[in-house]
């Protein structure tokens, strides 16, 4: 008995759909973001570790032989975190309006934060065997983040300057210490590679298991190709211990979105994306900043860039840098209770939202309802001769401003030339009496999905 043709074109079907499966579980993923991450905009990073103690960078100064790597490590054993407190920071980033956060579960320097039962060489490098600490700091974040209805994510770099089947292809010089990228790639040792590439599986399999983060936020992928590290292999494990976890893009172009840092890019990357930034110079606690306000990024800096991030579609994942006890310094935390203020009043065109419209139609950041019938302008100026926009074809049904019920707007309407289609530039009128403060949102509810016009306004035929 043959099989009937239907029967065959189920089998093709559900083959195709296997190979797609994995075909998406093995491809770098851009662009396959959950929708939580598409609508959060707003995140918030945690750099905490020994580094703390020292306050002089997170990792960086073992590389740039600031200190020798003894004097680094040394920093554990005043490292006592004796004022966590993982539920005053899940308030404290809820009241900030972020939607998720991420912790450094694992810097470069290989101190692990959680109580990790793989070993570094000879020992286990954690903060619980190592650190007065000696519990788990992990866990209790991971709970109280989720207790408040925030996503986790974890931070974890891929390479570590402590284990010494790392290290062992950079001990090159006297100090047993030199990681030199190009001499030192480890290819001359595959069995103390693969060593560590176990050790590296075996750590995020503990954070996978036992944590199981909405976010893997990797690091630290540059040392080695992705060859080396097999991220293809990595991502479909990971993928398989969950296939909802999201991974960041630092995997050697496996990941799922993009991690511009520090400055915001110039246009729309055109595939998910998240700006990490600082507050100040550094990702780890410096003491000396708490007494430098000129070196601290103001409130109103990281409110227009959480905006021109969300224009551009992308989020922001903001950092602060904990004190060696787990309190986090209040100059940050009174930029993150500001932030969340001025998100109170306009969350509306940040949540959710998407991209906005070009900058040649409005000066400025813009962002866009779902439906693609509410327009916000984000202004952080006072205009002296209102807001103006060109292309627009739609007719705004409405023009108000976030948080200031009944107060609607009116627009002049300049030029235009509806027999051929081109729309008049547009003026909206902002009262004089309106306070800017950290920034405004003017909302523009339109008659239909928005329509802009970007032709040449061509010959004027009529008059
Ligand atoms: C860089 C730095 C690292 C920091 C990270 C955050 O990769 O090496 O120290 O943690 O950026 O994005």
């Amino acid at each position: 008995m043959g099989i009937s043709r239907k029967t065959t074109i189920v089998l093709l079907a559900a083959l195709l759909s296997g190979a797609l499966t994995l075909y998406a579980a093995e491809a770098p993923g851009k662009g396959r973001v959950p929708e939580w991450f598409k609508d959060a905009r707003f995140g918030i990073f945690i750099h905490w570790g020994i580094f703390a103690v020292d306050g002089n960078g997170a990792s960086w100064p073992i590389f740039n032989k600031q200190v020798s790597y003894e004097a680094y490590m040394a920093q554990g054993k005043k490292f006592t975190a004796s004022h966590y407190d993982p539920q005053a920071w899940a308030k404290l980033f809820k009241q900030a309006g972020a939607r998720y956060a991420v912790l450094t579960t694992k810097h470069h320097d290989g101190m692990a934060l959680w109580d990790t039962r793989q070993k570094s060489g000879d020992k286990i490098l954690s903060v619980v065997e190592q650190t007065p600490a000696r519990r788990d700091l992990v866990g209790p974040f991971v709970q109280a983040m989720r207790q408040d209805g925030l996503k986790v994510g974890l931070y974890f770099s891929h390479l570590d300057w402590s284990n010494p089947d790392y290290r062992a292809f950079a001990a090159k010089s006297p100090d047993k210490f030199n990681p030199v990228r190009d001499s030192a790639d480890g290819k001359d040792h595959p069995e103390m590679w693969a060593r560590f590439l176990r050790f590296h599986r075996a750590q995020l399999k503990e954070l996978c298991t036992r944590y199981k983060p909405d976010l893997l936020w990797f690091d630290g992928d540059w040392e080695r190709s992705a060859d080396q590290w097999d991220m293809a292999g990595l991502r479909r494990q990971l993928k398989s211990w969950d296939p909802g976890v999201l991974l960041n893009s630092r995997m050697g172009g496996y990941g799922d979105y993009e991690t511009p840092e520090q400055g915001v890019p110039f246009s729309n990357l055109g595939t998910p994306w998240e700006l990490c930034m600082t507050m100040g110079p550094g990702w780890g606690y410096r003491a000396a900043l708490e007494k430098d306000p000129a070196a601290q990024i103001p409130s109103c800096d990281l409110i227009q860039i959480l905006a021109d991030c969300a224009a551009m579609g992308g989020n922001l994942l903001l950092n602060v840098s904990p004190r060696p006890d787990g309190t986090i310094p209040e100059w940050q935390q009174q930029r993150l209770m500001d932030i969340g203020d001025w998100l109170k009043l306009n969350g509306e065109a940040v949540y959710g939202t998407l991209a906005g419209i070009h900058r040649n139609h409005y000066a400025g950041s813009t962002t866009l309802s779902k439906d693609r019938k509410t327009l916000y302008l984000f202004v952080f100026s006072k205009p002296v001769n209102g807001l103006m926009i060109k292309g627009l074809k739609n007719t705004p049904a409405r023009i108000s401003v976030l948080g200031e019920p009944g107060l609607h707007l009116k627009e002049r309407r300049v030029g235009g030339a509806p027999w051929n289609h081109v729309p008049p530039t547009r003026f909206i009128e902002v009262p004089d009496t309106l306070q800017i403060g950290h920034g405004r949102v003017v909302k523009i509810e339109l008659d239909k999905p928005i329509e802009l016009y970007q032709g040449k306004s061509g010959a004027i035929s009529q008059n």
